[in-house]
């Protein structure tokens, strides 16, 4: 790729829809937390750490996932965290993220969940203060729990909502897909929708395209994480692209997750040319080998994308957001005024 495409990504201005805080801890940070801490990992170095990110399948990689963030115990420890995700962010020209938080990965663990809601928080604050970044947050259910435990975590979280209405707007639904159909959470979903959240699922990662209907009309989500597996059923790719229902989409994670076997194989693109409101997001960076403007220089070298395919994305990003009308705007004269300028 010329460097002048590269240049032109790296200083696109973009929205991330599709970021699991959790999965954003570098073996770096995860090493001096577990010193900090005085927690033991089952490595001895940094550089063991990353030579055991070889993932089969969704699975293998959760267990490494749910096993790194044991070292998260304190309110610093989660601003630390979110902090080190904002400087990447910035680097990458990204304007606005809307962050997933497991708590029920941390409550598990004995840390609350007002710890976990107070480290990244003050974190998106300072970053909105000092930067002008702009972050809103998205609480996930874990599918592979009982619809009852998503429940308790729900009502656990509803107290905390007045204290942090700035930043909490959403619900969503990830961890292990297969056999954990979203019908399993219709009732937790239900009432997070009377409550007023915005919605979105994981849907169609590893899981059959019925799970991305089901994610649309029993969920009623507004956004389907991943979605990859829509391009089986034609008849729901027409529904997609005719709705405009957006897909975060994760090229480098389904990569790694083996999900595809080469980036040059990924559907991204022919979605994209078929009119879905595709977007691109990193998933979880520290696993996956890269933050957005990797997944985009990866996506745009593997798939051949176009300048205009590239800014259509990024733009996607933008208006698929939970951003404010005007918000929106902002950012999408901004973007066009970066595609429109002297290069
Ligand atoms: N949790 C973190 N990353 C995930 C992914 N890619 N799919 C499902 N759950 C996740
Ligand atoms: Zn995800």
């Amino acid at each position: 790729m010329s460097t002048a495409l590269q240049d032109f990504i790296k200083n696109l201005p973009k929205a991330e829809l599709h970021l699991h805080i959790e999965g954003s801890l570098e073996p770096e940070l995860m090493f001096a937390l577990a010193q900090r801490n005085g927690v033991k990992l089952p490595y001895a170095s940094v550089e063991e750490i990353r030579a055991a990110y070889n993932f089969s399948d969704l699975q293998s990689f959760l267990d490494l996932y749910y096993a790194g963030a044991a070292v998260l115990l304190t309110e610093q420890d989660f601003y630390d965290l979110t902090t080190a995700y904002v400087q990447h962010a910035l680097v990458d020209q990204v304007r606005h993220v809307e962050l997933f938080f497991d708590p029920q990965t941390h409550t598990a663990r004995g840390v609350s969940t007002e710890t976990v809601f107070a480290g990244i928080a003050r974190a998106l604050r300072d970053a909105k203060r000092e930067h002008g970044f702009s972050s809103s947050m998205i609480l996930c259910f874990l599918r592979h729990l009982s619809e009852e435990d998503a429940l308790q975590t729900l009502s656990s979280a509803l107290p905390l909502r007045e204290q942090y209405a700035d930043l909490w707007n959403g619900i969503g639904l990830d961890s292990a897909e297969v056999d954990n159909p979203p019908e399993k959470f219709a009732r937790v979903f239900a009432q997070a929708r009377e409550l007023g959240f915005r919605l979105v699922a994981h849907a169609g990662e590893e899981g059959p395209p019925a799970y991305i209907h089901g994610a649309l009309d029993i969920l009623q989500v507004e956004r389907i994480d991943h979605g990859v597996r829509a391009e089986e059923d034609a008849a729901l790719m027409q529904r997609l692209a005719k709705t405009q229902m957006p897909l975060t989409v994760c090229p480098l994670s389904n990569l790694k997750l083996c999900v595809v076997d080469d980036l040059s194989e990924h559907n991204l693109a022919r979605m994209l040319r078929a009119g879905l409101c595709v977007t691109i997001n990193s998933d979880d960076p520290a696993y996956f080998g890269g933050y957005m403007n990797a997944n985009f220089i990866a996506s745009a070298e593997a798939l051949d994308l176009s300048r205009a395919e590239l800014v259509q994305l990024a733009k996607n990003g933008f208006c698929a957001s939970f951003a404010t009308p005007e918000q929106k705007q902002i950012w999408l004269d901004e973007l066009e005024a970066y595609a429109a300028g002297p290069r």
